[in-house]
C-alpha cells in the first residue's frame, strides 16, 4: 500500500486518544491503552488528519516520514 508512513513511538504515548479520534483509520488504541498505527495514511484526508494528529499529540510522539 502506498502512502505516508506514520511512525508512532508507542512507549512514549500517554493514551490521550487524540490521534485516534482525529484519524481512526490510521491510529488505533492497543490493548495496553497506548496508540499504534494500523496502516499508512493513504488518502488525502488521512494524510491531512495524520499531520494534524502529529502536530497536536501532547507528547509529540507521532512522526511523518
Ligand atoms: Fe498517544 Fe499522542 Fe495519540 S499521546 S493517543 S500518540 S495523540
Amino acid at each position: 500500500m502506498i502512502g505516508l508512513k506514520i511512525v508512532l513511538d508507542h512507549e512514549g504515548c500517554i493514551g490521550c486518544g487524540l490521534c485516534i479520534s482525529t484519524c481512526p483509520t490510521v491510529f488505533q488504541m492497543a490493548e495496553d491503552g497506548r496508540a499504534h498505527t494500523v496502516q499508512p495514511a493513504v488518502t488525502e484526508q488521512e494524510q491531512q488528519d495524520a499531520r494534524t494528529a502529529a502536530e497536536n499529540c501532547p507528547v509529540s510522539v507521532i512522526a511523518i516520514e
